[in-house]
């Protein structure tokens, strides 16, 4: 469900590769939200936001090093989204989940939404920038 579409390829191997992983961790986001056998979604949860961290943080660095390596002139401003990005993540608030399969698919719910969203907006308005400068 949530993947690579043709219009998310920038063409540059490493970076789409990265996306995709990006998407891949989306869908195990979706996959959370579907389940209902799990009794407490918490400990998942916070394992794909530690997950989705370490790997925007690679990934940006690497997309970072990228624009610099090519001169990009709006390598500042593209860098300033990653971090906000970054912020977004980090203050995701576990202290409001409540112990309620609700509240919880709540919370999932909210960061897949975040989470695509981000993703795919960032990815056709911002990353399309740089390529092929
Ligand atoms: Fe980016
Ligand atoms: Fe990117």
């Amino acid at each position: 469900m949530y993947e690579m579409k043709p219009e998310y390829y920038t063409g540059i191997e490493e970076i789409d590769a990265q996306h995709a992983r990006l998407f891949e961790l989306a869908q195990e986001t979706h996959d959370l939200l579907d389940d209902n056998l799990l009794q407490d979604k918490t400990e998942e949860l916070s394992r794909l936001i530690s997950e989705l961290i370490d790997y925007t943080k690679m990934h940006f660095a690497h997309e970072e090093a990228y624009q610099k390596s090519i001169g990009y002139a709006h390598a500042d401003r593209h860098a300033l989204q990653h971090r906000q990005f970054e912020d977004k993540l980090m203050e995701f608030d576990f202290d409001s989940i409540g112990d309620d399969y609700n509240s919880q698919n709540d919370a999932v719910e909210k960061l897949l939404n975040f989470l695509v969203s981000w993703l795919v907006t960032h990815i056709l308005k911002v990353d399309m920038l740089y390529v092929g400068k």
